[in-house]
Parts: C-alpha cells; sequence; structure tokens
C-alpha cells in the first residue's frame, strides 16, 4: 500500500459533505481473508450463481476461442474461478490485484496443479492505468469476476471499461460477471450474512486505517450498516460512528458526528439491458451472455 496516496484518498474522501473511503482499500491479507469468508455464506449467492454459469460454459469456451490462450483476471483475489476455465489451451495466466501477498499463496497452489502453464502474479491498482507482462502469440482471455463492476462509485465504470477497452487489442475479449437487480430481502441478506463476516470486512478499515496513519480508532466506536438502495440500485455499505469523535490523517482534522456515516462499499446492481448498454458506450460489444437458472446473476462475453 502507497501510504501517501492512501492518505491523499482518505483527505479527500473524509472531507466531503457525505463522507466516503474507496472500497479498494479493505483488502489488506485480513481483508481479503474476510472477503473470501463472505463468498463461502450461504446468504451471499453471487459467487455460488458465478460458478454456477463458469461451471457450465467450460465446455464451451474451446469452440468460442482460436489458438493458445492468455488468461489475464482483474481482481482475481482467491482465484478460485479461474480453475473452472483451465484447459489445454490455456498458456499463461496472469492474476492482477492490490492485494497480492494474498493472491500469491493461491498461485502457489496453481501452479502445483498446472505445471506447464505460465503464471505471472502482478499488484496492480486497475482503477488506475496499467500494464500486463508480454504474452506472446495468444489470444488473451480477460476476466473481471465477482461483481466488482459494481464496486465503482459515481458510475466510474464506464471510465474504466473504456480505459480498458482501449488498451485491449480488438482481437482480444473480456469476461465480465454482473450482478442482477432483484428482490430487496435477497440482497440486503447477501450483505449481511448472518454469521457478520461483511461486518467485520468493513470494520477491518480502522485497523487498516490505523497502522497506516497513525490514528487510534477503535472498532468498538463504529458499526457496519448495509442495505441495498432500491432508487439507486445498488448496495452501500457504511461504517457508522457510535460516539462524535475527532482525529487526523496527515495534517487534516476530521471530525465524525455520533451516527454520522462512512460510505466504504457500493455494490451496483443491473439489468441485462442495462449492462449492455454501459458497455456500449464504454466501446464494447456485447457477444453472448449466460445467466444462472435462478437468473440472479449473469456473465457477460465483450469484444
Ligand atoms: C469483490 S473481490 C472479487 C474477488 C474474486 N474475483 C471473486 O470473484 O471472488 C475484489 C477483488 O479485487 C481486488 N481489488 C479491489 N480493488 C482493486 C483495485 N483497485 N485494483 C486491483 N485489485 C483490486 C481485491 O483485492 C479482491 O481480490
Amino acid at each position: 500500500m502507497n501510504k501517501r496516496i492512501f492518505q491523499k484518498e482518505l483527505i479527500i474522501g473524509l472531507s466531503k459533505k457525505h463522507k466516503t473511503i474507496p472500497s479498494k482499500y479493505h483488502y489488506d491479507l485480513q481483508g481479503s481473508k474476510y472477503f473470501e469468508k463472505i463468498t463461502k455464506q450461504k446468504e451471499y449467492y453471487p459467487t455460488r450463481k458465478e460458478k454456477e454459469i463458469l461451471k457450465k460454459i467450460s465446455t464451451e469456451i474451446p469452440k468460442l476461442f482460436e489458438g493458445k490462450l492468455s488468461y489475464i483476471e482483474l481482481g482475481s483475489g482467491a482465484i478460485d474461478k479461474i480453475k473452472l476455465l483451465i484447459n489445454k489451451d490455456v498458456k499463461y495466466y496472469v492474476p492482477l490485484d492490490i492485494s497480492l501477498d494474498y493472491v500469491k499463496k493461491s498461485v502457489i497452489k496453481l501452479k502445483k496443479k498446472y505445471p506447464k502453464i505460465k503464471i505471472k502474479p502482478k499488484k496492480v491498482d486497475y482503477s488506475k492505468h496499467f500494464k500486463i507482462p508480454n504474452l506472446k502469440e495468444t489470444t488473451k482471455v480477460y476476466f473481471f469476476l465477482g461483481s466488482s463492476i459494481g464496486n465503482f462509485h459515481n458510475r466510474e465504470e464506464v471510465k474504466f471499461l473504456k480505459r480498458l477497452r482501449k488498451s485491449i487489442n480488438k482481437k482480444n475479449y473480456l469476461f465480465i460477471g454482473v450482478d442482477l437487480i432483484k428482490n430487496k430481502t435477497i440482497l440486503d441478506k447477501a450483505y449481511n450474512d448472518k454469521k457478520g463476516y461483511t461486518a467485520k470486512f468493513s470494520l477491518n478499515l480502522i485497523n487498516i486505517i490505523n497502522r497506516n496513519q497513525k490514528t487510534n480508532l477503535k472498532i468498538k466506536d463504529f458499526y457496519y450498516q448495509g442495505f441495498y438502495n432500491t432508487k439507486k440500485k445498488c448496495i452501500t455499505g457504511f461504517l457508522v460512528s457510535k460516539i462524535n469523535q475527532n482525529f487526523k490523517i496527515g495534517n487534516k482534522s476530521i471530525s465524525l458526528k455520533k451516527s454520522e456515516r462512512i460510505l466504504v462499499e457500493i455494490s451496483n446492481k443491473f439489468t441485462i439491458k442495462s449492462f449492455k448498454k454501459l458497455a456500449s458506450k464504454a466501446g464494447w460489444s456485447t457477444k453472448r451472455v449466460w445467466l444462472d437458472k435462478l437468473n440472479y446473476y449473469s456473465l457477460f462475453l465483450l469484444k
């Protein structure tokens, strides 16, 4: 983590009328572990539904692409899903993630299972410009799974997809996991698991801020609140202050009133139509869309 950039982004976010912290800062080693726990909770359907779709399409992959393949995964996390699509044509696998220490552990296991695949993990912040390693003579297939496209604030996802479109050669592809609008009760439960891992995941941000900014914030002075905002069609996750408190980030004094909220997580939900439109606005054409049996979740193949 670049402490200077973190400090700058914290000051910007915490100086706003409606305070925010970018969600990418959740992912230190502990945060990544909590996220993995979340994906295993019964209420958290996105991981199960996306895997259901990936299993279904695994037999179609050899018919979709020609020649040797490079899989490039943005925000790969535990590298759990890509395994479902690995076949003899895959020559390179490049997991890109902000939480590289966490990814590296999974890479060791993957190397043992697939010794012939060249695996090249890299630390990147995909919200900024990034470069991929040289992957000669292969069709590049990008993956952006786990509904991460929903995590952009202020509809920054169009800018992100535009930037990706410009940096990817027209011959290459992008698989993108898109969570769909559904019943509020299902969504509220998914982001408030009974065991409290979603809350722990968000509250862990307090530890990350203390460690990197020499603050002395207390987890007990905050609670997590997450719910689906039907009007905005997104999940909003907040850290809510239980008390009036003041602290400093660098030289900037920040005050939080009792019950004041910091927006720490957003997860936009889409319809097939709205996402197709968004992708097209960013210069991508939709080649295929797959759904799970309950139509909870979708996987888009863009070119
Ligand atoms: C929602 S999780 C999804 C993980 C995995 N792809 C899945 O489907 O379960 C987001 C992943 O992206 C990574 N991540 C979040 N923001 C990032 C950023 N700006 N740049 C690079 N990686 C990021 C996190 O470390 C985490 O592994």
